[in-house]
């Protein structure tokens, strides 16, 4: 498999008997999504979907990818949530956090609707400032707040720059195939559609057209990544539970839920991986925190947060266990120089490689955090492949599935989503909505 889950940090934490004792619950969650039986079944597109993704749409994508890739040397991505973080996650994975800034011959990609913050906002036109500029809007709902004000502005930025026909050739809809605000419009502009599947949700969607065509436009190989999510999907649902280091993840959050670990942190030691976490953390958050039940996802990149949280991890209130995504290779050596005066003391290190320094630094993390009673569970990967991040989304959505049907929640919804957005459009005046009721209940 290509992700391992290596117990061997956990030994002192969860036994082979609880292991064991879970595992009829956490075979019957998997047999509830094969089966589509459970609470939300009608959003388990996700499940199968890297043995059809193989469609006109998906040649569609590829088409289109190339030819923002032609037109543009920026490209902007509207969405929030499930909308965008997957495809950022991606870029920033398979290529680099530092992709805008590197030497390559793909647009420049910037993500925007994720706020309301005007002074980004600003700082976004002035990075347009003379270079050509294609949008990628996507909402599956069609009529999410921060994203369709993010659209407004863009979609009369470039009909003043290019015209409205101009425009709407560099306009790409990712959206309902018929509901929505946003189908609406871009039916009658003429702008060119991709469709978010109805069965499945935003945080699950990153496979679909909503995230392979900015992923695709940054030079990532769309087909690695569908064959990584197809081997998982391969390996992941034929595997017994003893071999399944997907089932065996999702007991485990289990078994340490149910004994006090009510927060998980993920870790890394690449900060390529820290949109990934971002990803991972609205996936579980959203999927798992209801009912008044759920562990609270959080996330770390080492070393660099071993100078800020790693104090709290080491010695703060244990109701805390580390999910640690050890990324086995690097993709370059960069040795340490030896100093002929030495006057860093690091010497001792001269000759060996960053990355072999940084795997030391992971073991002696893993080994002092679990001494200091966080359990690790460590996931192992070889690399930052296509292939590897494709397998790595199928094996956190799968376990998400699982996991949170053993949790006894609907993995699917996310109601408590709206409620902000309830009070918001009051707030702002939105015509049907209970302003004064709402208003009234403000604390000023
Ligand atoms: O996972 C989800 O469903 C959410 O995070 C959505 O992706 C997010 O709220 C954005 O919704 P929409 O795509 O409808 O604009």
């Amino acid at each position: 498999m290509a992700i391992k889950l290596n117990k061997s940090y956990l030994s002192d934490f969860v036994s082979d008997a609880e292991i064991s004792a879970i595992r009829g619950e956490v075979e019957n969650a998997l047999k509830t999504t094969k089966e589509g039986t459970g609470a939300g079944s009608d959003f388990l597109g996700w499940y199968d979907l890297p043995l059809r993704y193989k469609t006109e749409e998906y040649d569609e994508i590829k088409k289109a990818a190339e030819q923002i890739k032609k037109d543009c040397d920026v490209l902007i991505v509207i969405g929030i949530g499930g909308s965008y973080l997957g495809a950022r996650a991606a870029i920033e994975f398979i290529k680099s956090p530092l992709y805008n800034s590197l030497k390559k011959d793909t647009p420049d990609i910037y993500f925007s609707g994720n706020n309301i913050s005007s002074t980004q906002m600003k700082e976004l036109f002035d990075i347009c400032e003379g270079r050509d500029v294609c949008v990628n809007v996507i909402s599956k709902s069609g009529k999410t707040t921060e994203p369709a004000i993010s659209f407004r502005i863009f979609r009369e930025y470039l009909e003043k720059k290019y015209g409205e026909e101009g425009a709407k050739n560099r306009i790409y809809v990712t959206t309902d195939k018929s509901r929505g605000a946003l189908k609406q419009l871009a039916d009658q502009k003429g702008y060119k559609t991709f469709v978010v599947p109805d069965d499945i949700g935003g945080r699950y969607s990153v496979l679909t057209a909503v995230g392979l065509l900015p992923i695709a436009v940054a030079g990532c190989d769309l087909d690695a990544i569908m064959e990584g999510a197809a081997q998982a999907n391969k390996e992941l649902l034929s595997a017994d539970y003893d071999n399944n280091s997907c089932l065996q993840y999702a007991a485990i959050r289990n078994i340490l839920y149910r004994g006090g670990k009510k927060v998980e942190i993920m870790a890394c030691y690449e900060s390529a991986y820290a949109m990934m976490a971002e990803w991972w953390k609205q996936l579980y958050g959203e999927s798992e925190g209801k009912d008044g039940k759920g562990i609270l996802p959080d996330s770390v990149i080492y070393s660099t947060d071993l100078h800020s949280l790693g104090q709290i991890v080491q010695e703060g209130e244990r109701n805390i266990f580390e999910t640690v995504v050890d990324i086995k290779t690097s993709r370059n050596e960069v040795i340490i120089p030896s100093d002929a005066e030495d006057k860093d003391e690091l010497n001792y290190i001269a000759g060996k490689s960053m990355h072999e320094v940084n795997r030391t630094a992971t073991e002696a993390t893993i080994l002092a955090h679990s001494s200091g009673l966080v359990p690790n569970i460590v996931l192992e990967l070889d690399g930052r492949t296509e292939a590897d991040f494709g397998y790595m989304v199928y094996f956190f959505e799968l376990a998400c599935a699982v996991s949170g049907y053993t949790l006894g929640i609907n993995p699917f919804d996310q109601p408590g989503v709206e409620a902000y957005k309830n009070n918001m459009f009051a707030l702002l005046g939105k015509k049907g909505e209970k302003f004064d009721e709402i208003r009234a209940q403000l604390k000023k």
